[in-house]
C-alpha cells in the first residue's frame, strides 16, 4: 500500500523548543539537544506503522490486533484534532521507532481558558533502554507543554514508574485518588 507521509502534528512546534530548558539532569554528555549519532526525535508519521510503532507499543500494553489501515485511520483522526502530539524516537540504523511518547491536550474554560495536559504511552524498546532516551522524550513534552499552554501536565503511572518520573521533578500528589471504569482490556 503507497501511503502519503505526515506527521500528526507540526514538527516546527519541535524545532522552536529551546531543548535547552530541560528539567532531568544528564550525564555523558547526552541531552535533549544533544542525542547519540544515529538517533533523532520527530513527530510521529503515516508510514511509522512499518518502522515497527505498533510492536514498540505492545512493550507497554495490549496493542491487539492492529492493521495498517486501523493504524492510518486512527493517525488521521488524531493529527486532525490537533490535540495529540506523539512524539517518536527514531533510530536510523535499524531504521525503527524506538521510543514514543504522547502529549495529550485538553482545552478548558477554567485558568483563562487555558488547556490541561497528560502524559501518555511513554515506551523506549527494550534494546535502547537506559540511554537516557525516556528523559529526553518527557523533558521535550514537558516544553510542548508549556508551549501549547497548559497550566497543568499530569500522568497515571504504576509504584513502579515512579522513580522515573521523580526524575523530571514532577510532584506526587499525595491527596489525589485516581478514578476509574475500565470498559475492555
Ligand atoms: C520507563 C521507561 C520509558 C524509561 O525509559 P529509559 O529510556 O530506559 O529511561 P532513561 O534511560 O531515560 O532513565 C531515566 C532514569 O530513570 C530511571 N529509570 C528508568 N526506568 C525506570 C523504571 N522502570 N523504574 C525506575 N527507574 C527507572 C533510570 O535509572 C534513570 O536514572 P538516571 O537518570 O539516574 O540514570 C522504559 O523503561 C520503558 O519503556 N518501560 C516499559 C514501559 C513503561 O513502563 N512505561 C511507563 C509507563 S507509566
Amino acid at each position: 500500500m503507497s501511503i502519503e507521509v505526515n506527521q500528526i502534528f507540526d514538527s516546527n512546534l519541535l524545532d522552536q523548543l529551546d531543548w535547552t530548558k530541560h528539567r532531568a539532569q544528564y550525564r555523558d554528555g547526552i541531552s535533549p539537544s544533544n542525542l547519540p549519532p544515529g538517533y533523532t526525535i520527530r513527530p510521529l508519521q503515516s508510514d511509522d506503522y512499518s518502522r515497527g510503532y505498533c510492536e514498540l507499543l505492545s512493550n507497554l500494553t495490549k496493542v491487539g490486533d492492529f492493521t495498517q489501515e486501523l493504524f492510518l485511520k486512527q493517525f488521521n483522526q488524531m493529527r486532525d484534532s490537533k490535540l495529540h502530539y506523539v512524539t517518536i524516537l527514531h533510530h536510523q540504523e535499524s531504521d525503527k521507532v524506538v521510543g514514543s511518547a504522547t502529549l495529550a491536550v485538553e482545552h478548558k474554560f477554567i485558568h483563562g481558558a487555558a488547556s490541561r495536559g497528560r502524559i501518555e504511552d511513554v515506551v523506549v524498546h527494550p534494546e535502547h533502554q537506559g540511554k537516557q532516551f525516556g528523559k529526553v522524550l518527557l523533558d521535550l513534552l514537558i516544553l510542548l507543554a508549556e508551549q501549547t499552554n497548559c497550566y497543568k501536565l499530569s500522568l497515571d503511572c504504576n509504584e513502579k514508574a515512579m522513580p522515573f518520573y521523580k526524575k523530571l521533578n514532577m510532584d506526587f500528589v499525595e491527596d489525589h485518588r485516581f478514578m476509574c471504569i475500565k470498559f475492555f482490556d
